[in-house]
C-alpha cells in the first residue's frame, strides 16, 4: 500500500526525437516511475512502440518502468518486455483469453503484474484476478490516445478497488491513467488512486518539478 502519492509521467506526451532528454527531465524533476504506453493498432487504434524502446529507456534511467500493454494477447510478448527491463507489466483484462495465465507468466519472469480495464468494462470483470496482481490500473479515458478529458464517473472503480483490497486483505497499488493534472488529481486521489499517470498535463507544464511536487502533495484519504 502506498504511503504517499506517486507520480508516473507518461512518455506518450514526450518528444520522441529526444526521448532520453525527456526521461532525464522527469527523473530530475522527481518522478517516481515512468509510464510507457505500448499500443498495437488492434486492441486500440493507435500504434506506439515495443520492447526495443523500453530497452532503450531502461538504459537511460534508474526509475522503475511501468509498462502499460494495450495489446491483444500480451502473453505473446511477456518475455520480450521482461528482457527489455520492465519492472511492471500491466495487461488489459479485455485483451486476454486467459488473464490468469498471462499474469502468472509475468510473475514467473520476476516482473510485477498489473491489470487494467477500459472505461466501458465493469470492475467486476477484474475481481477474479485481484489476488494475482500488484497493481490495478483504472482508466479514466478510453485507452489509445493522450490528451483526452478525465471521466469522473470512473472514480467509483478506484473506490471499489480500495474497498475490496481492505475487505479481502489484498495487496496491490491503485493507479489512475487519463486526463490527470492539477485539477483532476485531487478527486482521483480522494477516490483511491495512489499512483498518478500524467502525460499531456505534465509535459505541457511550465514548471515540471513544481507540477510533480503539487501532484505528490495531494492528500490521500484516511485509511
Ligand atoms: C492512454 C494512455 C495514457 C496517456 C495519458 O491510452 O494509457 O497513459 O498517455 O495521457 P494524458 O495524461 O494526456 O491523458
Ligand atoms: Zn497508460
Amino acid at each position: 500500500m502506498a504511503d504517499s502519492i506517486r507520480v508516473a509521467p507518461s512518455l506518450l506526451a514526450a518528444d520522441f526525437a529526444a526521448l532520453g532528454e525527456a526521461v532525464r527531465t522527469v527523473e530530475t524533476a522527481g518522478a517516481d516511475l515512468l509510464h510507457l504506453d505500448v499500443m498495437d493498432g488492434r486492441f486500440v487504434p493507435n500504434l506506439t512502440f515495443g520492447p526495443i524502446v523500453v530497452e532503450a529507456v531502461r538504459k537511460t534511467t534508474r526509475l522503475p518502468l511501468d509498462v502499460h500493454l494495450m495489446i491483444e494477447e500480451p502473453i505473446r510478448h511477456v518475455d520480450a518486455f521482461a528482457d527489455a527491463g520492465a519492472d511492471w507489466l500491466t495487461i488489459h483484462v479485455e485483451a486476454c483469453e486467459d488473464p490468469a495465465a498471462t499474469l502468472d507468466a509475468i510473475r514467473r519472469r520476476g516482473v510485477k503484474p498489473g491489470i487494467s480495464l477500459r472505461p466501458g468494462t465493469s470492475f467486476s470483470d477484474l475481481e477474479p484476478f485481484l489476488g494475482a496482481v500488484g497493481l490495478v490500473l483504472v482508466m479514466t479515458v478510453e485507452p489509445g490516445f493522450g490528451g483526452q478529458a478525465y471521466r469522473p464517473e470512473q472514480e467509483a472503480k478506484l473506490t471499489r478497488a480500495r474497498q475490496l483490497r481492505r475487505a479481502a486483505d489484498l495487496d496491490y497499488v491503485i493507479e489512475v491513467d487519463g486526463g490527470i493534472g492539477r485539477e483532476t488529481a485531487p478527486a482521483a486521489v480522494a477516490a483511491g488512486a495512489e499512483i498518478l499517470v500524467t502525460g499531456s498535463a505534465l509535459f505541457g507544464a511550465e514548471d515540471i518539478p513544481a507540477f510533480i511536487r503539487d501532484l505528490r502533495a495531494v492528500s490521500p484519504p484516511p485509511v
